[in-house]
């Protein structure tokens, strides 16, 4: 069975897992590449990787609108508490889970992860999924870190990677990440949402595919792939 990912923006992903709705990443209200308004949403699993404004976004508003779980760290999973969301689901670095959805795993992402009030965020961290007879590994915001190839051992269908450089990966480390992930496809993520991250994803496609046996799809707010 297929996973349907849908890029809102920035790095916000919706995942259609076996009638499942994930969320990762909510970022919509302040996002200038997205123009889907969070309340048209249906949403039955909210992942939040780390602390960001721009990554905790609209989680709270759907997640109190919608009923949905809330997945990230322990120390967001309090905090969202805190701010009335009821229905968390703590996990941590290297720590899987079996959800309805499948098996869920946070992994290591080299970053910050402090809230938007200033309330510490834990560590940040990226998100290995088994579901569907498929593997994805969702990077979010981090550097290049050689212990990627560990997670490329899992045997990826997809990776979805940062490529925007400034606060994360930029081309040429995605590219270098690639290479130790060896994934079937990859989706860059993170990058044009403002000129500071502005990237050339169409020339960064064409020099993963050269280099290595990866698909990459550059996808526009809105658009979707199966995976
Ligand atoms: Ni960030
Ligand atoms: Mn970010």
């Amino acid at each position: 069975m297929s996973i349907k990912l849908t890029f809102y923006g920035h790095a916000t992903l919706g995942l259609d897992v076996g009638g499942f709705r994930l969320l990762v990443d909510p970022f919509f209200s302040d996002n200038p590449s997205s123009s889907v308004s969070p309340e048209s949403l249906s949403v039955d699993y909210i992942l939040v990787s780390h602390g960001h404004h721009d990554h905790v976004g609209d989680a709270i508003g759907i997640a109190k609108n919608t009923g949905a779980m809330v997945i990230t760290n322990h120390e967001i999973a309090g905090w969202f508490g805190r701010q009335g969301v009821d229905n968390v689901h703590a996990q941590h670095i290297g720590g899987g889970f079996n959800h309805p959805f499948g098996y869920l795993k946070l992994t290591q992402a080299l970053h910050g992860s402090g809230l938007p009030d200033g309330s510490c965020g834990g560590n940040p961290c990226g998100f290995l999924l088994r579901a569907s007879g498929q593997v994805l590994y969702l990077a979010c915001d981090t550097g290049l870190f050689g212990d990627m190839s560990l997670i490329g051992d899992e045997g990826l269908d997809l990776a979805v990677l940062p490529i925007g450089d400034n606060f994360t990966m930029g081309p040429d480390d995605a590219l270098q990440a690639v290479s130790l992930l060896r994934p079937k496809k990859v989706v860059p993520v993170h990058y044009n949402t403002w000129s500071v991250i502005e990237q050339d994803a169409e020339g960064w496609k064409t020099r993963v595919e050269e280099r290595t046996t990866a698909l990459v799809h550059t996808l526009t707010p809105g658009e979707s792939v199966r995976i």
